[in-house]
């Protein structure tokens, strides 16, 4: 197998030789990116109950709960998820995650969530994040990557704009917030077949 091939084969089983490790926010912060396993129940539910209200207003699952952090590992256990952890200081600066359905006619698209912590935030980590979770998915044969939220959440829909992602449908009160109020939901996506190695 070539270099190149090595790389792509681990970088789709998520092992930690195969991330670039260490690198530098726009703020000059370093940070360690790393592929998340069991061990990281913990810090992400430390990490998810510091998010602001807002934040947790709009969770698509709540991340808060360690049934739904057990079941988050399970996927990634049996290869339905990849996430990768950017962690700082001893804690977590924010986590890229990538849902893949195998067994749905919906296979070849995968959802990607992102998440950033505020004081992260603005500096070039959810874009590495992405990148990171757009290489994965394309390296499992994903073709169309999905990002879900409703239309309040407008810095990340103004963030996934930029980042390349485009606005595939609007379905009116489709899902409930946390707070049990129905909300729109707005589906953006990108199309991974024209993704190079470029960042
Ligand atoms: C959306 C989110 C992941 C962006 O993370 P981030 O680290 O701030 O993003 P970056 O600094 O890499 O910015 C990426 C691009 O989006 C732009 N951007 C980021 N936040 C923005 C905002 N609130 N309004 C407008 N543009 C924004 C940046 O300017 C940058 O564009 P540029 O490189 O062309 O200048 C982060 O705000 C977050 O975690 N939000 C809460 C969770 C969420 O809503 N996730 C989306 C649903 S999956």
């Amino acid at each position: 197998m070539t270099q190149e091939g090595k790389a792509e084969s681990g970088r789709s089983q998520g092992r930690p030789e195969d991330f670039p490790n260490q690198i530098v926010l726009a703020n000059g912060r370093h940070v360690a990116l790393r592929p998340m396993g069991a061990s990281d129940r913990e810090r992400i539910l430390r990490f998810a109950r510091s998010l602001p209200p807002d934040d947790l207003l709009f969770l698509r699952t709540d991340i808060t709960e360690p049934v739904i952090v057990d079941e988050w590992i399970a996927d990634l256990e049996r290869g339905n998820s990849i996430t990768v952890l950017a962690e700082a200081g001893g804690g977590l600066a924010g986590y890229a995650t990538v849902h893949l359905e195998q067994a749905r006619w919906t296979r070849r698209v995968g959802e990607i969530r992102v998440q950033v912590a505020p004081p992260f935030r603005g500096n070039g980590l959810g874009r590495r994040l992405t990148l990171e979770i757009l290489q994965l998915g394309q390296s499992r044969g994903i073709k169309k990557m999905a990002a879900m939220m409703t239309p309040d959440q407008t810095g990340a829909r103004a963030a996934f704009e930029k980042l390349g992602f485009q606005v595939e449908a609007l379905l009116q009160d489709w899902v409930v917030d946390r707070g049990g109020r129905p909300r729109d939901l707005l589906i953006m996506s990108y199309d991974l077949e024209g993704l190079t190695n470029r960042a």
